[in-house]
């Protein structure tokens, strides 16, 4: 159980019926980051129950860089979840890089599932073929038709995942975006390489209560999927540049239990931005 501790100015105190979770993404550890972000995990495993991150855990795919992070994520005293991204592939050495992180207790999900709770995740590291109506079709040359299919086998990876959680909440880790909202602020030339669209169908066809990536660097915090389900993008990037006074991590509240609150409450600073009765966000969205 997490213990008082200060977060962005405000007094986070342990609660029963509460399962905090903290998600960064994007981390890039390389041979020379040993304990770059030691402090930070200390930080975060004092006012969170669980961490998630969202891949790209490093540059170059490399098993050294691996080994650098897995030190450092080794004294993390709360569970940690986390996907592998697109860097996290470079070298061709991504079931290593698995092996390596599992070996320090990370769960690593591909298609996997994790329960800690109450809470259920689901995770897979996506792809990317681009958004609503200018989402590439599996159509003409065999190269066009098995890029789209990594999209889709990715989508049913997922699906199956949140077909076998029975848990009240269903929250989902991956590292490309399923929608355009939280690209946005990226070069519109490369918003088909950022995400999918097709990884949106079964966050509604599940309810799934939350989702976090990364990969998009420049793109926005927070948007919505077509029904509704809360979207964060919480790239390392993306949370410096909007949230320049916080940690460089994000923590939410999910009410478990026989709770009716809504799913997943992003815990914000309320002198710093202004709110005056409440630090939540009903529905679960808040700048
Ligand atoms: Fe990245
Ligand atoms: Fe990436």
């Amino acid at each position: 159980m997490a213990q008082n501790v200060q977060y962005a100015g405000r007094m986070i105190k342990p609660t029963n019926g509460v399962v905090r979770i903290a998600a960064l993404s994007d981390i890039h550890y390389s041979k020379t980051s040993a304990g770059a972000m030691a402090p930070l995990f200390s930080e975060i495993a004092e006012a969170a129950d669980v961490l998630l991150l969202g891949g790209d855990l490093t540059d170059y795919g490399a098993p050294e860089e691996a080994r650098v992070l897995a030190k450092d994520l080794a004294q993390v005293k709360i569970p940690v979840v986390a996907v592998l991204g697109n860097h996290d592939f470079e070298s061709d050495q991504q079931d290593e890089l698995a092996r390596i992180f599992g070996d320090v207790g990370v769960h690593m999900l591909d298609g996997d599932t994790w329960e800690f709770r109450g809470v259920g995740f689901a995770g897979i590291r996506g792809f990317c073929g681009g958004f609503g109506r200018g989402a590439l079709g599996p159509w003409g040359e065999k190269i066009i038709k098995a890029f789209v299919h990594e999209a889709v086998e990715e989508a049913l990876k997922l699906e199956a995942a949140l077909a076998r959680l029975e848990s009240q909440h269903r929250i989902v880790l991956m590292h490309y975006a399923p929608i355009r909202e939280t690209v946005e602020g990226e070069p519109l030339e490369i918003f088909p390489f950022l995400g999918s669209s097709r990884l949106e169908d079964p966050l509604s066809r599940f309810q799934v209560t939350a989702v976090f990536h990364g990969h998009a660097h420049k793109g926005a915090p927070e948007g919505k999927t077509q029904t509704g389900i809360p979207v964060f993008n919480v790239a390392h990037a993306v949370l410096k540049h909007n949230y320049p006074d916080r940690p460089a991590f994000r923590l939410f509240e999910v009410q478990t239990g026989d709770s009716t609150e809504p799913g997943v409450t992003p815990i914000v600073d309320r002198r710093q931005y202004g709110r005056r009765s409440s630090d939540r966000a009903e529905g679960g969205i808040s700048s």
